[in-house]
């Protein structure tokens, strides 16, 4: 029997054709941004391969841990490979996420009707940045170890719930064992419930609004009275996704292949912490602008402020859409507050990776 007119009485198959079938890209001097998307979506799909069958060997305890890793890199076949791919395609995800957000700023595509496309983009790069926070733990490694004291000190500083919030997030007061079964815990199943919820909604947005077309092009559209030129998605911006992701999985076998990831001496919760102690690259910012800030400003912990600054930038960030009110005054004033952030985060990063203190 043939398979199709049998699916299309159970399911709405000529919608769904239809739906690829409409579905195009605006071609213009900006177009090559609408690939990071695809590119995130693609190292995605990488950690959710390899987080599975890294799964089937991991121990989640302070006693396993180390030594199940260890297992994996060197007795189990292939996996110093998939351990490598998985820590690679992360961190290359993390920069996806962060090209794909500030590209999508700078050519205003949050504004309406796609604030829900932003603000699930938002949470869904928190989300990123907590898996990548949770999984740094999971080797049990004396670098990730003391990584993980500093990064969850920090919430300490807060006032009223610091301490308690400090103690939720370490199972204790301590670094322990508690901890890596917590942070297990919510890396492999309380982060890829909520990714996939929010990945769900975040890709049938852009699929029901189409891809955005950035205020400069449609200014000169208006102008010339030229319409943009449209290219259909299927196939041919799907091939060229499928191309970039072809170069991606080229470069992470590179990566994996030529500079496996380390693994490090093993934590010893009693040993002092070693020196120049530093998170992943992506809270290197974070960490610097924390370091730098005076002990007190105006009589006030300057860690505090920091932290307040943090917060209340981040959820600028979520509500942006409504804080744009469109006009070009507005938008220039977004374009140079983003600006500024960019220079800031990437001035903070290179300032901690040149070992300033
Ligand atoms: C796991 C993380 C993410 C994945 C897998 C993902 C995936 C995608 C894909 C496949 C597209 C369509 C192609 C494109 O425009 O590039 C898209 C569009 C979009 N994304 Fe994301 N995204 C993620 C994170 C983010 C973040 C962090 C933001 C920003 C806050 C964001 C905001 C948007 C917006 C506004 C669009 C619509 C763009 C337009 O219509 O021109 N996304 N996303």
């Amino acid at each position: 029997m043939p398979i199709k007119p049998w699916l299309a009485e159970r399911m709405p198959v000529a919608e769904l054709e239809a739906a690829i079938e409409h579905k195009t890209v605006p071609q213009h001097r900006h177009s090559v941004w609408y690939y990071l998307g695809g590119m995130t979506l693609f190292f995605f799909g990488v950690q959710v391969v390899t987080g599975i069958l890294l799964l089937l060997y991991y121990r989640p305890s302070a006693a396993e841990a180390y030594d199940s890793v260890q297992f994996i890199m060197t007795r189990v076949p292939f996996g110093w490979l998939i351990r490598s791919l998985h820590s690679w395609s992360a961190n290359l995800l993390v920069a996806a996420a962060f090209i794909h957000l500030f590209s999508v700023l700078f050519l205003k595509a949050y504004r309406k009707p796609r604030e829900i496309t932003w603000i699930s983009g938002v949470l869904l790069l928190f989300l990123m940045l907590a898996f990548g926070f949770t999984g740094y733990l999971l080797p049990w490694n004396e670098l990730a170890f003391f990584a993980t004291r500093v990064g969850t000190d920090i919430a300490g500083a807060v006032p009223f719930i610091g301490e308690a919030t400090v103690r939720f997030l370490r199972g204790g007061p301590e670094v322990t064992g508690a901890t890596l079964t917590r942070f297990y815990g919510v890396h492999v199943a309380v982060l890829p419930a909520i990714a996939t919820v929010l990945l769900g909604l975040h890709l049938l947005l852009v699929q029901y609004h189409g891809m955005s077309v950035p205020p400069s092009v449609e200014a000169d559209a208006r102008r010339t009275g030229r319409r943009v030129p449209m290219m259909p998605f299927v196939p041919h911006f799907a091939l060229r996704d499928l191309f970039g992701w072809t170069v991606a999985l080229a470069m992470l076998a590179g990566l994996s292949a030529f500079l496996p990831w380390e693994l490090g001496v093993r934590a010893d919760p009693f040993a002092p912490a070693p020196a120049g102690i530093q998170p992943e690259w992506y809270f290197l910012w974070t960490f610097q602008a924390l370091k730098l800030m005076p002990a007190y400003v105006l009589g006030i912990n300057g860690e505090l402020i920091a932290i307040a600054v943090m917060t209340a930038g981040a959820l600028a960030l979520m509500v942006l859409p409504f804080l744009d009110r469109n006009t070009p005054r507005s938008q220039r004033l977004v374009t140079w507050a983003s600006v500024a952030a960019l220079v800031f985060m990437v001035a903070m990063t290179l300032v901690a990776l040149l070992g300033g203190h």
